[in-house]
């Protein structure tokens, strides 16, 4: 087997604009599959990019004998319940972030990935494979900012519809689910620790019932991490890493454009130097990744503990924002 054969569930407009056209430019994907609750959706949407087979319920996608692995972008609450019916199916699982309702649901995940030792599972936290994210973690390990002390990241978009499932509680919705995910993600990566204790300043919309302002600082012991998201904000993205000699800027953290080159900022004393990436497509790297994996038996990039971590330091700040106290993790 050269290519892995893949089958995705839902048609998500991550998966429609961004995630499926990456993954058909890779030498080691094939997208043959695409299920949608609804037959017309799947077999429009499938046509339109190229896919071969279309079905008109995600069980169907599961029961093809043709499909290796399975990405999995369906909003918040299914994450976690059709990843392990896909790890049931004999099928290895990419799931989108964030993995779960809860660390608990996560860890549901976890413990039937383990039922299933021969598939691989991972979180699609795409940002850590970009070669940007690839530098700057070097940069950092290799005393490029000396010692590593704080970092500052912000995160948001303007999202007021209430059929997205963003703006719905029960399914995972708010803005730490979303994208403060993402600077938690990047802390715990870049001190490679998880944080002891967090604070967080939390604002509930009075109609939908899910943060869409959120400030939190995070204590990893030998220094912090701070960060605000917001989903009722303009958009921007920027994060910050902060040594006693030095600073890496990353000027596109998350959404790092496929078609342009991206560039990180590197100061010390004696100046800022500036770095820039040959262009690339993180969904591709992230898909390359995982199928290497599976073609090689070797470990995935992430081990799928690290979403269930990755939720406790969301859960504590939702506890902190709510109680007015730090939290422990
Ligand atoms: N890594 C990234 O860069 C990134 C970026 C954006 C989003 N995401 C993640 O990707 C996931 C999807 O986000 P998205 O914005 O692409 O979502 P979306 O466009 O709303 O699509 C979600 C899909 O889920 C299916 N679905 C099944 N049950 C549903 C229900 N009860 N309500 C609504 N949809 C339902 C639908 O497909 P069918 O109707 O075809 O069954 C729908 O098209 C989220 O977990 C999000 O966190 C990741």
């Amino acid at each position: 087997m050269s290519k892995i054969r893949w089958g995705v569930l839902g048609v998500a407009k991550i998966a429609t604009v961004k995630v499926i056209p990456a993954m058909q430019q890779s030498d080691l994907c094939e997208i043959t599959g695409l299920a949608s609750r609804t037959a017309e959706k799947s077999r429009a949407a499938a046509e339109e990019l190229g896919i071969a087979n279309s079905y008109g319920s995600y069980e169907d996608l599961l029961a093809d004998p043709d499909i290796d692995a399975v990405y999995n972008p369906l909003p918040n609450h299914l994450h976690v319940p059709w990843s392990i019916k896909a790890l049931e199916a004999g099928k290895h699982v990419l799931c989108e972030k964030p993995i779960g309702l809860t660390s608990t649901e996560g860890q549901q995940l976890v413990d039937a990935g383990k039922a299933h030792p021969q598939l691989k599972l991972m979180e699609a936290f795409m940002y850590r494979h970009h070669p940007q994210w690839v530098t700057a973690k070097k940069l950092v390990k290799e005393g490029g900012i000396g010692e590593l002390r704080t970092i500052q990241s912000f995160f948001s978009y303007f999202l007021s519809d209430p059929d997205n499932y963003r703006n719905h509680a029960d399914w995972g919705g708010g803005g730490l689910m979303d994208i403060g995910c993402y600077p938690i993600s990047l802390s715990r990566f870049i001190f490679d620790a998880e944080p002891t204790s967090v604070s967080g300043a939390v604002e509930y919309d009075p109609n939908f019932n899910i943060d869409r302002l959120a400030s939190a600082t995070m204590d990893f012991g030998v220094g912090t991490s701070t960060f605000t998201c917001g989903t009722q904000l303009t958009p921007y993205q920027r994060v910050n890493i902060f040594g006693t000699t030095g600073r890496v800027e990353i000027e596109i953290p998350f959404n790092a454009p496929p078609d342009c080159p991206c560039k990180i900022w590197h100061e010390t004393a004696a100046g800022i130097e500036e770095i820039s990436f040959d262009i690339c497509d993180q969904y591709r790297i992230q898909g390359d990744l995982f199928s290497e994996a599976i073609l090689n038996n070797t470990p995935v990039p992430t081990p799928i503990e690290d979403a269930v971590a990755n939720m406790r330091v969301i859960e504590a700040i939702v506890r902190a924002g709510k109680a007015g106290v730090w939290e422990q993790v």
